[in-house]
């Protein structure tokens, strides 16, 4: 008998939706639920211990709605709570959104990248301190870039103020010479357009579609389930619904849930 295994994704906001859109694309047939804690929004200004807090709450929560696997969607997350949170709750399987992506990277040829990151994920400087352990000559430069999540939440994408923020930012000379950009945030990868327009030469991580692949990893062959996607928030906001819509066609019913 093939095993029911139930998906719970979570993330401040809309950007773990990337992941959840990847994610419909690679196992369209296992059952989803998806927290966006759009309550304590941004994470990546929060301290470690706000948003392990935050994760601890809703990894009970998804677990209480039958999730077995969880999938940290957010960066700031799996940096600050990655660890305590499969100390808290080993029944569960979790993927966090950065150890597939560094895995990627130690795999490639190495080259200068440019990693764009919450403060929170800077900060912790998780993805340097994981990719030295497979000590490949791989040059990878951090920065903050705290204005991209607030812009793309209040509905900015594709008003060309996105594209100046991440100009400014990429003009950083500590980025001078880059091969390629990590999008380290959940929500960055929204920015791929804007990204190939200001830096055409340079390569963009597929983050959301490598995480995907980690998840069918560790999922059994064969995995029964109706496919369906259920949506919680801790607060909803107008812009919010009208992004999930607009930018993701999520025309189902986000349900309200404080934890
Ligand atoms: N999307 C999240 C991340 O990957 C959080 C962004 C935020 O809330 O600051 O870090």
């Amino acid at each position: 008998m093939n095993k029911q295994r139930k998906i719970g994704l979570f993330d401040s906001g809309l950007g773990g939706l990337t992941v959840l859109h990847a994610l419909e694309e690679k196992l369209p047939g296992v059952d989803k639920v998806y927290y966006g804690d759009t309550l304590h929004l941004p994470y990546g200004d929060k301290s470690d211990e706000a948003i392990r807090s935050f994760s601890r709450e809703i990894v009970g929560f998804l677990a209480a709605q039958g999730c077995d696997v969880i999938v940290i969607a957010c960066n700031s997350a799996s940096a600050a709570a990655g660890s305590m949170l499969e100390e808290s709750f080993p029944d569960l399987t979790f993927i966090n959104v950065i150890d597939p992506v560094v895995a990627a990277l130690a795999g490639s040829v190495p080259r200068k990248t440019a990693l764009l990151g919450t403060r929170a994920t800077v900060r912790s400087g998780a993805y340097a301190k994981r990719l030295a352990a497979f000590k490949v000559p791989h040059e990878l430069v951090a920065l903050p870039t705290p204005l991209l999540v607030p812009l793309i939440e209040d509905g900015f994408l594709g008003s060309g103020i996105e594209e100046s923020v991440l100009e400014h930012y990429l003009n950083d000379p500590s980025l001078n010479g880059i091969e390629a950009i990590v999008p380290g945030c959940t929500h960055y990868p929204l920015l791929r357009e804007a990204a190939a327009k200001l830096r055409p030469g340079v390569d963009w991580i597929d983050a959301p579609a490598i995480v995907a692949e980690a998840v069918d990893s560790v999922l059994d062959a064969a995995v029964d389930g109706s496919g369906s996607t259920t949506y919680y928030l801790s607060d909803a906001t107008p812009s919010f619904l009208a992004l999930a819509s607009s930018t993701f066609s999520i025309k189902a019913h986000w349900e309200k849930k404080v934890l």
